[in-house]
């Protein structure tokens, strides 16, 4: 029997990477990075990645995210990063972005069957400037619709109002009933709706102010539960909202 056993064991363990899912630290070229240098200077990715996966779980309200199916919009490639080289425990990533050369190396690069990474073809004048507007019959490159949290952090950061309002809308189609969403943003509420204060007007730092963009969200199928102040240079404020 003990050696019947031993014999098995010894021929799954020559097998074994057929089986498991290999874990190689993630080293991204200098390219991809998208996070400002303030916060390069003051931490690695994985460090940061790891602090803002635990803020937004803190202010969403769960346990851990062992069983967490996340998508995160915009999502660049810190939380790879973070989630991969700390060996984090998470239920499944998904990464959307419009950068189509990081997502292919994304897709090459990450060997894990708990991470996807998807290409958006949406037009922006700094990130994707040969892409299509995204329009109400926009729709992503996603059949999956139980997302327990989708998130966007420094992306709405980055969008004018009518594209905030289809990728809030777009999101909403791939979240559970009782799914939330988190994103981070920049608010000034001596403004009266949002204004782009980028040099070159190319949505490089985009102000809304607060009732306006809750009501612009509110109207996309989600529903606020709670808002955050920022804590700089790390995180901007923040919102939270459920599904509806
Ligand atoms: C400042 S970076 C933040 C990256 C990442 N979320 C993080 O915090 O490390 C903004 C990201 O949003 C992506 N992005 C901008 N507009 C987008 C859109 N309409 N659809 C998908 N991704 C978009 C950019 O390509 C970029 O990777």
């Amino acid at each position: 029997m003990f050696a019947y056993n031993s014999g098995a064991m010894s021929f799954f363990n020559r097998f074994s990477f057929l089986t498991k899912t290999r874990t190689v630290r993630l080293v991204v070229p200098p390219e991809f990075n998208r996070n400002s240098p303030n916060v390069v200077s003051l931490m690695t990715p994985e460090d940061s990645g790891v602090w803002l996966l635990d803020r937004m779980r803190q202010q969403v309200g769960f346990e851990n995210y062992s069983d967490t199916k996340l998508l995160d919009f915009g999502c660049g490639v810190r939380f790879s990063q973070a989630l991969i080289n700390t060996n984090f425990s998470i239920g499944q990533y998904v990464g959307v972005d419009v950068c189509r050369p990081m997502i292919k190396f994304l897709q090459k690069n990450v060997r894990n069957n708990r991470f996807s990474y998807h290409f958006v073809d949406a037009y922006h004048p700094n990130y994707n400037p040969g892409g299509s507007p995204l329009t109400h019959e926009s729709r992503l490159p996603l059949t999956q619709t139980d997302f327990n949290l989708v998130c966007l952090f420094s992306v709405i950061t980055h969008q004018s109002p009518e594209d905030s309002a289809i990728i809030f809308s777009l999101l909403r189609r791939h979240v559970r009933s009782d799914g939330h969403l988190f994103f981070t943003c920049f608010l000034d509420d001596s403004i009266s709706e949002y204004e782009d204060r980028s040099a070159d007007q190319n949505r490089g730092r985009c102000f809304y102010n607060s009732g306006f963009l809750t009501e612009l969200v509110q109207t996309t199928g989600w529903r606020l539960i709670a808002k955050a102040p920022p804590n700089g240079p790390l995180i901007g404020d923040s919102f939270v909202f459920a599904a509806q």
